[in-house]
């Protein structure tokens, strides 16, 4: 219920955000009746959302270790990185190495927040309020400029973001600029809403039936094809096994998933290096 959520500045309880719809999906505490409401809209088309928000959860800790250990990132930059949940990212980064520097971005007031409350003490990591549409903006911040340092390799992270900036703001613009900053030896990890096409016509069908009910509840959500969502990695070499259903991508020994075929295929993540 509302009134059981302090809400902070900023924060309009009456409207729901991409972020605390997530939260609700994810099973956090951090959403209000309207992002429930939006949620449950997404469920009747979508019943395992949450299933492919624990997927993608998964993913990024995959991506996480790996980078850490076998890459050896020091520094991580997480746009859209959400409010916290279970395994954040810079917890998974400390447990391999305490040294490793994260900044978290994002443009909901509710994640700055509770990200900021979170982190009240923790010298390598901190969140910023910036918006992902304003990329020489996230450049040229001081906070950021002060944590992340553009001459040794960067673990740039757009987990679920992408598909929340439209076509008309030009994501392909943005992630070229936030691309060109980055020294080689850097990474990009993305994960993105999918639409397979003429490939798989049934899933394909309700991807575009979850993207209309996005549109009308959040006002943002794209289902993007594979080439759409590759041309994000621009002429970096894209990491094997390539964009691929989550629980693909690197799969931890023995790990299983129960995703139905239409979250399987419609929710897919990578990673790639710049040379
Ligand atoms: C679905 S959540 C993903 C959270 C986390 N990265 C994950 O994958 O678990 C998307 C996040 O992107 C944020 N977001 C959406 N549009 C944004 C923008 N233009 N700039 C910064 N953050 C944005 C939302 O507030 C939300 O927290």
């Amino acid at each position: 219920m509302v009134s059981e959520l302090r809400v902070p500045l900023g924060v309009d309880p009456t409207k729901p955000s991409i972020a605390r719809v997530y939260d609700y999906m994810l099973g956090g505490r951090n959403n209000f009746a309207v992002d429930r409401d939006a949620g449950d809209k997404a469920l009747r088309i979508t019943p395992d959302a949450p299933v492919a928000g624990r997927a993608n959860r998964a993913f990024l800790g995959r991506v996480i270790r790996y980078l850490v250990t076998e890459v050896g990132v020091r520094q991580l930059l997480d746009i859209g990185s959400g409010l916290p949940t279970q395994g954040n990212v810079h917890e998974i980064a400390h447990s391999i190495d305490p040294s490793v520097r994260v900044v978290y971005i994002d443009n909901d007031p509710m994640a700055l927040a509770h990200g900021r409350a979170l982190l009240a003490g923790t010298g390598t990591t901190t969140v910023i309020q910036a918006d992902l549409r304003q990329p020489e903006e996230i450049l040229a911040h001081p906070e950021i400029r002060e944590r992340i340092d553009f001459t040794h390799p960067v673990g740039l992270l757009l987990i679920g973001i992408l598909h929340h900036i439209n076509d008309h703001e030009d994501p392909v613009g943005i992630t070229d600029r936030l691309r060109a900053a980055l020294p080689p030896g850097s990474h990009l990890a993305l994960s993105h809403f999918h639409n397979p096409g003429d490939r798989l016509p049934d899933i394909a069908w309700k991807a575009r039936a979850a993207e209309k009910v996005f549109n009308e509840t959040l006002g943002t959500g794209r289902w993007r094809s594979t080439e759409e969502i590759m041309r994000y990695f621009g002429d970096m070499d894209v990491l094997e096994p390539g964009l691929v259903p989550l629980p693909d991508w690197r799969p931890d020994p023995g790990q299983t998933h129960d995703l139905q075929p239409h979250t399987y295929h419609t929710f897919v993540g990578g990673l790639a290096r710049m040379a």
